[in-house]
């Protein structure tokens, strides 16, 4: 049930100019719901880096010369087999990452969303034309791709977090490498051949596998790459823009976050609850998005305490294959391990355990979904990014005092609140010092929307009529003599 290596999109090898090229090295690839091995996958050398960057430098001339349509057709083409081979994506995602089979199909889908939205978007990059200082001159402002891109993404999304990044570069002409994340290259290495069968040119687009401190080293420090774009902690995008500091790149972060949800005395509290079931255990709270602290009324504090240990009791934790899962396992069990530590530091400091609080009895890096209760600002439990299926309810009674709680970190991401008075939705979205904030919903991510944060939680933004911004410079031309 769980193999995926006879799946004609199974890949092993890092894919540079267009050819699966061999390693000196492998490391093997874990299925985290039953902790086996699914297959080893090739290490790229520092060396195999230096080579895809060289190709992908000699394939941007060429790329950045086609036309718009044409690169939009042949993304709108990725996006049509993405989509054929949806099932196959999905279970290839499931098996190395741990999410719901459904759950993964959804990926596929979102993530094709992205491709498909920039293969029309690829055709509205436009300028300007600025009305001029003098009567013989004119100022034009074209925007041009920015040149080779590195592209450094995370376990959490394997599929989506790719195609989001890698979409809007092709769609402006840049060529890109990217090194996904050791623990799930096989969906990274499936989309590179689905690219390959739509007709992305060699050299555009290169997957490095391999040592993420080696390969991200060289993509930072390469003079070659013109821009860096990550998803993942805060602490290793900092690591990040330091490498890319001494040639001076363009980079955008897509980091951390420390998402509060805010439910108001108004709020409609079974819709409430419906939402922060998504927006906590959506991948099993693996997600920058995910909600990390719920601030509850204390006038509607028991009703919602009650209704939410319900709903949450009710979840279905087993392998991502399994029919009816809803819950998978985490990434592995040192990330089981860190969540059990949070919630352990969390009741020494004086929380107090609602459900849950202890690996789940199916073993591997499965964690039970857990609620706190009777938490205080500042406990470590408010300031961490937790990455699990652990829900802390703090209560709160003013309006203000709980918009200062919930700005009260180094993050910026999302941010969630309910309520029907359409007066506190306007005073509450304009305070939240957020990039992303979500009313009466759970789920904000689409690829209509420009996705990312403020503060330590990043910059740039994915998605949307913004999300090619990142991946272009600004030329201006200036006429003289008219
Ligand atoms: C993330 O966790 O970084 C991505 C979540 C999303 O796109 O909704």
């Amino acid at each position: 049930m769980s193999d995926i290596k006879n799946l004609s999109l199974f890949r092993d090898l890092p894919y540079i100019n267009g050819k699966w090229v061999d390693c000196a090295k492998t490391v093997d690839v874990i299925n985290p719901a039953s902790d086996s091995v699914i297959g080893s996958v090739g290490c790229a050398s520092v060396q195999q880096a230096k080579e895809a960057i060289l190709c992908a430098e000699q394939a941007f001339y060429s790329w950045r010369e086609t036309t718009a349509k044409n690169r939009s057709l042949i993304l709108r083409r990725w996006y049509d087999l993405i989509m054929k081979n949806q099932k196959q994506l999905a279970k290839i995602l499931t098996v190395e990452m741990g999410k719901p089979f459904d759950d993964a199909m959804g990926e596929i889908a979102y993530g094709a969303s992205f491709i498909e939205w920039f293969s029309e978007e690829a055709k509205r990059v436009y300028g300007d034309v600025i009305p001029s200082y003098a009567t013989n001159q004119r100022s034009l402002v074209i925007k041009q791709p920015v040149g080779v891109v590195g592209a450094i993404t995370p376990w959490n999304f394997p599929n989506a977090m790719i195609a989001r990044k890698i979409a809007p570069a092709l769609a402006v002409g840049c060529s890109v490498v990217l090194k996904p994340a050791i623990s799930t290259p096989y969906s990274a290495l499936a989309l590179a051949q689905l690219g390959e069968q739509a007709g992305i040119p060699a050299g555009v687009f290169n997957v490095i596998t391999g040592d993420a401190n080696k390969l991200g080293a060289e993509l930072c420090s390469n003079p070659i790459v013109r821009k860096l774009t990550f998803t993942g902690s805060t602490s290793v995008g900092k690591t990040l823009i330091k490498q890319c500091a001494d040639t001076v790149k363009k980079v955008s972060m897509e980091l951390g976050g420390n998402a509060p949800s805010i439910v108001f005395e108004d709020a409609d509290v079974d819709h409430a609850v419906q939402e922060i079931m998504i927006s906590k255990f959506r991948n099993s709270g693996q997600t920058c998005v995910c909600t990390n602290r719920i601030y509850v009324h204390e006038s509607i504090l028991d009703e919602f305490v009650s209704k939410f240990s319900d709903a949450v009791k009710g979840l279905k934790i087993g392998n991502g294959m399994e029919k009816g899962t809803q819950q998978g396992p985490l990434i592995n069990k040192k990330a089981m391990k860190d969540v059990h530590k949070i919630v352990k530091d969390a009741v020494k400091q004086g929380a107090s355990l609602v459900l849950g609080g202890k690996s789940h009895s199916l073993g591997h890096s499965f964690y039970e979904p857990t609620i706190l209760c009777d938490l205080k600002q500042d406990m470590d439990i408010a300031k961490q990014e937790i990455f699990g299926p652990v829900a802390p309810i703090f209560s709160f009674s003013d309006e203000q005092d709980v918009i200062n709680k919930a700005n009260d970190t180094e993050y910026g991401l999302a941010s969630y609140f309910y309520s029907r008075d359409i007066g506190k939705i306007w005073r509450v979205s304009e305070k939240l010092d957020y990039g992303m904030v979500s009313v009466n919903s759970g789920i904000l991510s689409s690829e209509t929307i420009p996705f990312g944060g403020v503060k330590q939680s990043g910059t740039g933004r994915e998605g949307s009529k913004y999300g090619t911004d990142d991946y272009t410079v600004i030329k201006h031309i200036n006429m003289s003599g008219i």
